[in-house]
């Protein structure tokens, strides 16, 4: 009678634990305890963006999926994210244990917080990055005075070294100290064994995010049973070190600032601190965090996406002898390329778009958080569901772009010449209220540097060696497979 009973008991549980709302988005059955990681694992389970742009090929744009308990509405079609994305509700941050490791408990900074506290912090720091040069005739002049210590090494190993580059560590150093200037008033010394370890501190922690991404992502509790094999522990760590570090550059500020005097973004937050003091959203260990999330933005992204660019030129050498083509008959070789000369160089544009569509950086752009019920499309989907966009999806969507799986930067170029910036299938620095705040600097990092370069010198496997492969590391972001190449100075 027992058994019959539990046997019962166990049939109405598995029943009742595999049913789906009524009006929830279509999706896969649903496993009692773990959700939808079975069919994850049979797919991809390391590279948990392939599983999720698999199953929403079935289930359509707007899928629901499990992981474990943890509810996740899937966006594949770009009209959707682009509408939603304009919403207050569809904007907030994941309320996770896991999360805080960075802020101490706390949500803080941009990256994590939702409400009044991140929308204050967001308009202040766009618009007084944008005062610290974002966008500014500034920021070029400071963006190629780092580049040029790129080219400085690169004539040094070719004298040297026959031209054998390691691209690994090559554009970490100016890319974040063009941002640090901003922020901090000062360059990064990579000199400095400090600067040194926050950097790899960055590239360690990201990397380790990606570690059984699904499972953790599931079972939070995991992560701190098993905090060595989940990545939890370096993860942890590795946000306390670069916490320290950025308290220590505001306390720094705070002995060394001269009320009135601007000298950088952290300046210009405590002169707001001073003039508001009962504005409770402006506080040391917020500018802390804040300062944070800008160091380790700023670090991997740009700079990822650069050695994606060098990647591919050398896997794809009639590209590069095109752009070059372009910049020699627009521009020639006896000036700088700057900014300025971006509408003449649409190929050079359309390569980059290409390199930012092809790499999809970030996969799944970071989760956004539903802050109250919602009903989108007929779909009512509750608050607190997690929101997930499918940007590889969108960027290897064969029923946009015909052969996505080809490298081919004539995809952006229209029938007048001209570039297409404005694909709404286009999507790597996301959409709307949470659209990427350093898309303007990162951009004008990545044209400058590659045009610059491509002006110069040719790229190309060195002779002897395999081809880098363009199967991307798995982490946070995707990155290049480590890679070094032939430089050569252009006749
Ligand atoms: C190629 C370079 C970059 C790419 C592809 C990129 C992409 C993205 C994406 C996809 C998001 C998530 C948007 C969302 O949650 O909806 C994001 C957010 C963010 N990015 Fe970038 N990013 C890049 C460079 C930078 C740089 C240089 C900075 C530094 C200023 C930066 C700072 C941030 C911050 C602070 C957020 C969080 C914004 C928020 O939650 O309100 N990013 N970025």
């Amino acid at each position: 009678m027992i058994v019959l009973a539990f046997i019962l008991i166990l049939i109405a549980y598995f029943v009742l634990s595999t049913r789906r709302r009524a009006k929830e988005p279509p999706g896969p059955f649903k496993w009692p305890i773990v959700g939808n990681l079975p069919q994850i694992a049979m797919i991809n389970w390391s590279r948990v963006w392939f599983a999720i742009d698999h199953y929403s090929k079935q289930y359509g744009d707007i899928m629901g999926m499990y992981f474990g308990s943890r509810y996740v509405v899937v966006l594949s079609n770009p009209k959707d994210i682009h509408e939603v994305m304009k919403r207050d509700e569809w904007n907030g941050r994941v309320r996770d244990n896991n999360e805080k490791v960075k802020s101490s408990g706390k949500h803080l900074g941009l990256f994590l917080t939702q409400g009044e506290l991140w929308r204050e912090t967001r308009r202040f720091t766009l618009r007084n990055l944008r005062d610290f040069g974002f966008g500014k005739a500034d920021m070029e002049t400071s963006i190629m005075s780092e580049y040029r210590t790129v080219e400085e090494y690169l004539d040094n190993q070719i004298k040297t070294e026959n031209g054998e580059v390691c691209f690994d560590d090559l554009f970490g150093p100016p890319v974040v100290s063009t941002l640090w200037k901003m922020v901090a008033g000062t360059n990064c010394d990579f000199e400095d064994p400090h600067i040194r370890r926050m950097q790899q501190v960055v590239v360690d922690t990201l990397r380790r995010r990606a570690i059984g991404a699904g499972l953790f992502f599931a079972f939070q509790q995991l992560g701190r049973l098993f905090p060595e094999l989940s990545g939890f522990a370096q993860q942890r760590d590795g946000f306390k070190f670069l916490k320290d570090k950025m308290k220590e550059l505001v306390d720094e500020h705070k002995e060394t600032r001269v009320p009135g005097v601007l000298r950088d973004f952290i300046d210009v937050y405590m002169e707001e601190q001073e003039k508001n003091p009962d504005n409770p959203n402006f506080f040391d260990e917020q500018l802390a965090v804040l300062c944070m999330d800008l160091f380790v933005a700023g670090s991997d992204t740009t700079t990822n996406t650069l050695r994606f660019v060098i990647l591919y030129l050398i896997l794809h050498p009639d590209v590069m002898k095109k752009c070059q083509e372009e910049i020699d008959t627009e521009i020639g070789r006896e000036r700088q390329v700057g900014i300025s000369d971006k509408e003449k160089l649409p190929y050079t544009q359309a390569f980059l778009l290409e390199t930012d569509r092809y790499c999809s950086m970030a996969p799944i752009v970071t989760p956004h958080c539903l802050t109250k019920d919602v009903v989108y499309k007929g779909y009512e989907i509750p608050e607190g569901t997690i929101i997930f966009m499918n940007n590889w999806g969108i960027h290897r969507s064969k029923e946009r772009w015909g052969d996505p799986e080809n490298f081919r930067p004539d995809r952006f170029i229209d029938g007048n010449g001209k570039v297409i910036t404005n694909d709404e299938w286009f999507v790597p620095f996301g959409s709307g209220k949470r659209r990427c705040p350093g898309e303007i600097l990162a951009r004008a990092n990545v044209f400058l540097y590659a045009a610059n370069l491509l002006q110069h010198y040719s790229f190309s496997v060195i002779p002897g060696t395999t081809k880098p492969s363009d199967e991307p590391v798995i982490g946070l972001n995707l990155s290049a497979q480590p890679y070094s190449a032939l430089v050569e100075r252009r006749k």
